[in-house]
């Protein structure tokens, strides 16, 4: 069994408050960080993601609440943005966030090129940038492995010329995990992201674990399930044995199941509320759970299977 303060070391990954030696801690404002594998450069271990919550138009009304909640991200130690040009205008709306916010030095910008063919991907590729009111993209991704053949050869090529510091394919339906995998063990891949949550357990078996093994660092994706998660505990009080790993609220329960595998570099959580981003944000300042938590956890959920549920 795993200890929790295994867990916490995680061969150097794992980097928290008070847990372990000073020369090793690494938090940035109180929120941890990890190492991407293949350069050993640090992220927060809460993302921001962009998908529905940015998917707003031109209105200002709808934009500048999105305008709070990614100040506060940043204010409160976040600097990973994941987003996409399938997710609608969610790029530009970060684009005109960004455009008006202080940015942090070590803003690390993801996104996704998901287009048929080379013309297409290039052109993709390159309004990102503009639209996100950013000068360079980071993290590029092949989005849920659209036409990968086509689009995986681009994003090495600009990878060599120094365009993107990291290129990485996403995936968040089960029907994909064959290929995913496949392209896992031939490809030299900086990143994946990935579904994962305490009821959407089936990155565990194969695409975790090979993560690791590939030194690829991992973006998680849809720990609430889009949300879905809430409903189910709205009208249950969190265990006794929650406070055994700081867990204060829901939101904290689901992001601490998901930081505490680990494979996992960073959890992407979405979020149009304030009040919401400030509590996730405390998931990745404090305890985790060790493998027997873990496993209550999932007891507790009780979900198995695909969603949605009922
Ligand atoms: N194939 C792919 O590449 C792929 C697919 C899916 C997602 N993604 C990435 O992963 C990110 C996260 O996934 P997701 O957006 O699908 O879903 P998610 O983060 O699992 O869930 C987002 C939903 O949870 C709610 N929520 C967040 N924090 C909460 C809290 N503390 N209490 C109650 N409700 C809370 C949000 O509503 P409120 O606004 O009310 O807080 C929102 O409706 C995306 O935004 C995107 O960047 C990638």
């Amino acid at each position: 069994m795993v200890s929790r303060r295994q867990i916490l070391a995680n061969a150097g990954r794992v980097c928290l408050l008070g847990a372990i030696k000073p020369s090793r801690v690494i938090a940035q404002n109180g929120l941890m960080q990890r190492a991407i594998p293949k350069t050993g450069e640090l992220l927060p271990v809460i993302g921001l993601g962009t998908y529905r919550t940015f998917n707003v138009g031109d209105d200002p009304s709808e934009l500048d609440p999105l305008k709070r909640v990614t100040d506060l991200f940043f204010q409160h130690g976040g600097t990973v943005v994941d987003s996409s040009p399938g997710y609608g205008p969610s790029e530009a709306a970060f684009g005109y966030v960004a455009r008006q916010i202080d940015l942090p030095d070590n803003l690390f910008v993801a996104t996704k090129v998901r287009a048929e063919g080379r013309d297409q991907g290039i052109s993709q590729m390159d309004a990102s940038p503009k639209k996100m009111g950013v000068s360079q993209i980071d993290l590029m991704q092949v989005h849920s492995l659209t036409d990968w053949r086509t689009q995986l050869p681009i994003l090495k090529e600009r990878k060599a010329q120094g365009i993107y510091r990291y290129i990485g394919i996403t995936a968040s339906r089960e029907e994909l995990y064959e290929d995913f995998i496949t392209i896992m063990r031939r490809e030299p891949l900086d990143f994946i992201q990935i579904n994962y949550s305490v009821a959407e357990r089936k990155a565990e078996e194969t695409i975790l674990p090979l993560a690791m093994d590939r030194g690829m660092a991992v973006f998680i994706n849809r720990p609430f399930v889009a949300g879905v998660l809430f409903p189910y505990v709205t009208k249950k009080a969190l265990p006794d044995w929650a406070a055994e790993f700081d867990c204060e609220s829901w939101g904290q329960f689901f992001l601490k199941f998901v930081l505490s595998h680990p494979a996992v570099t960073v959890a992407l959580q979405a979020t149009s509320s304030p009040e919401h981003l400030v509590d996730n944000l405390r998931a990745g300042q404090s305890l985790l759970p060790d493998e027997e938590l873990r496993q209550r956890m999932v007891n507790l959920i009780g979900l198995t299977g695909r969603p949605p549920w009922n």
